[in-house]
């Protein structure tokens, strides 16, 4: 059966070994908590590292600690500690952890550890290698295994490799601060489909390949060589049921079952019931903001003192990262911190704080979410934050408020929180006033919100959603009408193209025969351009023609002394043997005047974007603009330009890099069309590579030979992977 696949470096348990003998805990953490629940089916197989390094493992012991992890359908990478050093402790967490969390001034670059990333990540690699099937789908987890999918895809090409992202992708000016930012991103870049969190996280991440890897990316796709990658967001749920189910049990124990943390949350409630608890549970990180937090909970005593041994905040920091050294600073800073705020305000009937640094058994979690009655989390930066959603899940009664972080990943889906600034003191004292008073009606209406999105939206639909894109991914990648031009393929078309009577070539210019510049005037041809269209026009019995969208003058310079057929302006004007242009279509202007000032106030507001008059259409480049601002205004001037031309016959081209309005009545295709009625011909070939080339290849009969250059959709029946095999091409039919 095919399997699916998980990799990441936390399985779903922590093995440890006391005198011997073997325990299994469950991991803590958003990746561990949430993937355990979609790992729970049989055909699934979880590889990972066991939490314990070779030297910590006892001889012998391995067979037994195989057996141990094959019970949680998991199999096991074995780390040294030299490993877990340089790969974990050091290029995983000091590294990356701190840069894609914005906190710059932790993150070391040494080229030590990322050596010993780079070798984890094969090891990694390989033991997918050594049980994946041809057919079987590899989901690789987070940030500490980015160069894996490309490992794997060396190997095998065709096998279904998905990529989650459980943290945050930071925006380009921090990414390329990273020496090795171009390897981590080719590491991303062997897998079909790459998921993160939000849309923002995706956005960082397609700047950051375009302007990095100057890759060509169309919404969201990337195309890479003869590959395309998929970029989507998809917010991770939790196991709803799971801790809405435990929630209601829990109301249900009898006051003899209870644990002996609810007997003593209980107690304080009887003892005030007008008491209120506030609740924070992370794993102890500088990202999760708990130091400010507690400072801005000094403040809110300070400036609301009403609430001085009415309120009791209960922090829950589980142990993570400790040989880190900035997670031992932020260990004895809050240490020092709770000391300090409960010196300073504690009565003798009240401790402000009550602080827990260790990680808690699952009904302990859900005594706290459920006795809370504000859930208080404040995450300077926060991938997802799982624990928002699931006090959510546990209020059975619908009552509590969340008050999130707006740099939560999950602030995104939660609008019905309170959502604050973690920065900003004021406005946290102030919401802590208002979750305080907030009436329960208000409450309930929030929170069934809250509920029912996030039962919907679980840990299982997100899942199904990633595992279901990818495999469409997979079909598209596979259904695509054109085909690679082989060189089987290629040796059929000689044949056909050597027994033909009378042929007919279209040759697009820009990005076919010649790369793109800066300045299109500087894309002039090359001497061995000339001596290879010298050739081209001399065959017998074959018209070749150069068809392109630009200006007749340009081509007139370059071209016509040569006595080149050609097809400019997208077919307005045609030139045969060395003759004058002569007009092809009758075309208007007048509606020129309209859109000239619009294409001016775009050009202001865009540096280094610029018109090009030509003389039946207006151009609108934007090639040496910023990517992505480049690309939000041609957005913004295409919705622009739609609704002024509503009534004229014009059309708006998407080019490479270009938008390009002119009379609907012109394009390559029927101009091609025009030249092909002429004659009987018996071989007809097209090859362009932009949107204004695709009317050639829908409007040529099926029979003609039809060359996309690049991997986008299109109509032709063949593709070339790039410019630079276009001349070798054309070179076969010149033997
Ligand atoms: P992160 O992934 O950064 O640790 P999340 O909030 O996304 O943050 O996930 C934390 C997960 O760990 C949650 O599923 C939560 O239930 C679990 N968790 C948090 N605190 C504890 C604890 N003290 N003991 C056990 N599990 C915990
Ligand atoms: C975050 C990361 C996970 C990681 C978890 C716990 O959720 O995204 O990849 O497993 O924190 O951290 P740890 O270092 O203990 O694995």
């Amino acid at each position: 059966m095919d399997k699916t696949i998980i990799i990441s470096n936390r399985l779903p348990v922590q093995l440890q070994i006391d005198n011997g003998s073997i325990t299994a805990i469950p991991s803590v953490g958003g990746l561990a908590t949430g993937m355990k629940s979609v790992h729970s089916g049989g055909d699934s197989l979880w590889i990972g590292w066991s939490g314990l390094t070779d030297e910590e493992i006892p001889d012998g012991l391995a067979p037994e600690i195989d057996k141990a992890l094959a019970k949680h359908g998991s199999s096991k990478v074995n780390l040294t500690s030299e490993e877990v050093d340089g790969f974990y402790y050091g290029f995983s967490n000091r590294t990356i952890w701190p840069l894609f969390h914005y906190f710059l001034e932790y993150s070391e670059f040494e080229l030590q550890s990322w050596e010993t990333y780079k070798a984890v990540n094969q090891k990694f690699a390989d033991a997918i290698l050594k049980v994946a099937g041809q057919n079987d789908t590899i989901w690789v987890h987070d940030y500490q295994l980015m160069l894996v999918p490309q490992m794997v895809r060396e190997k095998r090409p065709n096998i279904s490799i998905g990529f989650f992202l459980h943290i945050p992708f930071p925006s380009y000016e921090i990414f390329r601060t990273m020496p090795w930012r171009k390897e981590v991103l080719m590491g991303l870049l062997g897998s079909d489909l790459i998921g993160f969190h939000t849309y923002d996280y995706e956005r960082h991440f397609l700047s950051s390949v375009r302007r990095l890897l100057g890759l060509e990316v169309s919404f969201n796709d990337i195309y890479l060589e003869d590959r395309v990658i998929k970029v989507d967001s998809f917010p991770m749920g939790i196991d709803y049921k799971k801790f809405s189910e435990a929630a209601k049990k829990h109301d249900e124990n009898k006051t003899g079952e209870r644990s002996e943390l609810q007997r003593r949350l209980d107690m304080h409630k009887e003892s005030d019931p007008e008491a209120k608890f506030f609740l924070s549970i992370d794993r102890l990180d500088y990202s999760k903001g708990i130091a400010k937090r507690l400072n801005a909970f000094e403040y809110f005593l300070t400036k609301y003192p009403q609430y001085k041994e009415k309120v009791r905040l209960i922090v829950l920091a589980v142990p993570s990262r400790s040989n880190v050294p900035q997670y031992q600073l932020l260990k004895k800073e809050i240490d020092e911190l709770v000391g300090r705020i409960n010196g300073e305000f504690s009565t003798v009937s009240w401790t402000p704080i009550w602080y827990f640094y260790r990680s808690m058994p699952f009904e302990n979690l859900i005594d706290l979410y459920t006795s809370s009655d504000i859930a208080w989390l404040t995450p300077i930066r926060d991938g997802m934050n799982l624990v928002a959603k699931e006090y959510i899940a546990t209020r059975t009664d619908k009552t509590g408020v969340l008050i999130l972080s707006e740099m939560a990943g999950s602030a995104n889906e939660m609008n019905e929180a309170l959502l604050i600034n973690p920065n900003n003191f004021e406005e946290i004292a102030d919401t802590l006033y208002e979750a305080i008073n907030m009436p329960v009606e208000e409450q309930k209406a929030r929170n069934a919100i809250l509920q029912k999105r996030l039962e919907r939206y679980n840990v299982e639909k997100w899942a199904n959603d990633f595992m279901t894109s990818l495999k469409n991914q997979k079909l598209i990648d596979h259904s695509y009408k054109s085909r690679k031009l082989s060189n089987d393929i290629l040796g059929d078309i000689k044949k056909e193209y050597k027994k033909a009577k009378k042929r007919l070539m279209f040759l697009d210019y820009d990005g076919t025969l010649a790369g793109f510049h800066g300045d299109p005037q500087k894309a002039n041809p090359d001497e061995a351009l000339y001596g290879l269209l010298d050739r081209m026009s001399a065959l017998e019995n074959t018209d070749v023609y150069l068809i392109s969208g630009r200006d007749k003058d340009t081509f007139t310079k370059w071209f016509l002394p040569k006595k080149y057929n050609m097809i400019v302006e997208h077919g307005v004007w045609i030139s045969e043997n060395g003759e004058d242009f002569r007009m092809l279509e009758n075309v208007k202007k007048d509606w020129m005047e309209k859109i000239h000032p619009v294409l001016e106030s775009f050009v202001d507001r865009t540096p280094g974007s610029f018109i090009e008059e030509k003389n039946y259409s207006l151009a609108w480049h934007y090639r040496k603009t910023d990517p992505d601002f480049g690309q939000k205004r041609a957005t913004e001037l295409n919705t622009v330009l739609t609704s002024l031309i509503a009534n004229d016959d014009l059309s708006i081209l998407n080019g490479n890099k270009v938008i390009e309005i002119k009379s609907s009545n012109v394009n390559k295709g029927r101009a091609a069309m025009r030249v092909f009625s002429q004659q009987e011909y018996d071989f007809v070939f097209a090859i362009g590579d932009d949107w204004t080339d695709e009317f050639m290849f829908q409007e040529l009969p099926e029979s003609a030979i039809t060359v996309k250059v690049g991997r986008q959709k299109t109509q032709a029946s063949y593709y070339i992977d790039s410019i630079k095999n276009v001349r070798g091409l054309l070179e076969h039919f010149i033997e």
